[in-house]
């Protein structure tokens, strides 16, 4: 079993995109996935097809009660073999406040997940466009962290920023939590683009999947269908890179770099 949270605290930068696609891809390679939708907007919940009105109880309230192994209840099958999820909608956005006035707050993901974390083999965490105790709580329960970032209007004050914090986490309790950025939404028209190769590069230092996810309207189509872009055009460009993204995860479990 293997966490990954997918942060950066930019919206519109492909996180959801990334966990459906990502998780879609693992189970192609006979992967069973659990993901985890931690945004109150639930970005996942829709890219999947699902309607996050619908849901009476979710991730909010697991996340609020983990002593109630809540987790058990709210996880649904997807449209994909051997992909679950577990749904958001608005009532998380009242978390931070509610949480926050609770001894060890930064944990309660953590526990919250650990009833079920032998019956996957990954899990991934969907986070929220911002830095505070939901995307906190999800970097304390990762083992590795995937950032992905637009290349073409890359912002390195919030790169920095999203630096801090996880190294400060690593500081106050997961040492263990390695982080590497996936580059999004190319556009290998713009010189700009190998320009802000380059800038991640120095900031990151080889922390950088190979994988390349291209820009293209079919990701677009595929939310609006749905269905995770692996299903919708399984033969598309950016299909073939979650795929190429996942047999690099596949690897870095492995040998564990
Ligand atoms: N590689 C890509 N090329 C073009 N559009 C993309 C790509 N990845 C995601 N998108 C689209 O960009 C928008 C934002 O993506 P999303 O995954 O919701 O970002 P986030 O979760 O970071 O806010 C969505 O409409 C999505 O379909
Ligand atoms: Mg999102």
């Amino acid at each position: 079993m293997a966490v990954y949270s997918i942060t950066n605290q930019k919206g519109g930068v492909g996180k959801s995109t990334t966990c459906a696609s990502l998780g879609t891809a693992l189970t192609e390679k006979g992967k069973k996935v659990l993901l985890v939708d931690l945004d109150p907007q639930a970005g996942l919940t829709t890219v999947l097809g699902f309607n996050p009105d619908s849901f009476e109880t979710t991730i909010y309230n697991a996340l609020l009660y983990p002593e109630k192994q809540i987790i058990k209840e709210i996880i649904k099958k997807t449209k994909v073999d051997n992909l679950y999820f577990t749904p958001s909608n608005l009532d998380l956005s009242g978390a931070e406040g509610e949480l926050l006035g609770e001894i060890g707050w930064d944990r309660n993901l953590k526990e919250a997940l650990s009833p079920i974390l032998n019956d996957f083999d990954f899990v991934l965490i969907d986070c929220p466009p911002s830095l505070g105790v939901l995307t906190t709580n999800a970097l304390m329960a990762a083992e590795r962290v995937i950032i992905p970032v637009q290349t073409e209007y890359l912002s390195f004050r919030s790169l920095k920023q999203l630096n801090s914090i996880i190294s400060k986490v690593k500081a106050k309790g997961n040492p263990a939590l390695k982080e590497k950025v996936l580059r999004t939404m190319h556009n290998t028209r713009t010189i700009h683009s190998r320009e802000t190769s380059e800038e991640l590069e120095k900031l990151f230092k080889g922390k950088i999947y190979k994988t390349l996810v291209k820009r293209t309207i079919k990701f677009a189509d595929s939310a609006l269908a749905g269905e995770p872009i692996l299903v919708f055009a399984r033969k598309s460009d950016g299909a073939l890179a979650y795929r190429e993204l996942a047999e690099e995860i596949i690897h870095e479990q492995k040998t564990n770099h």
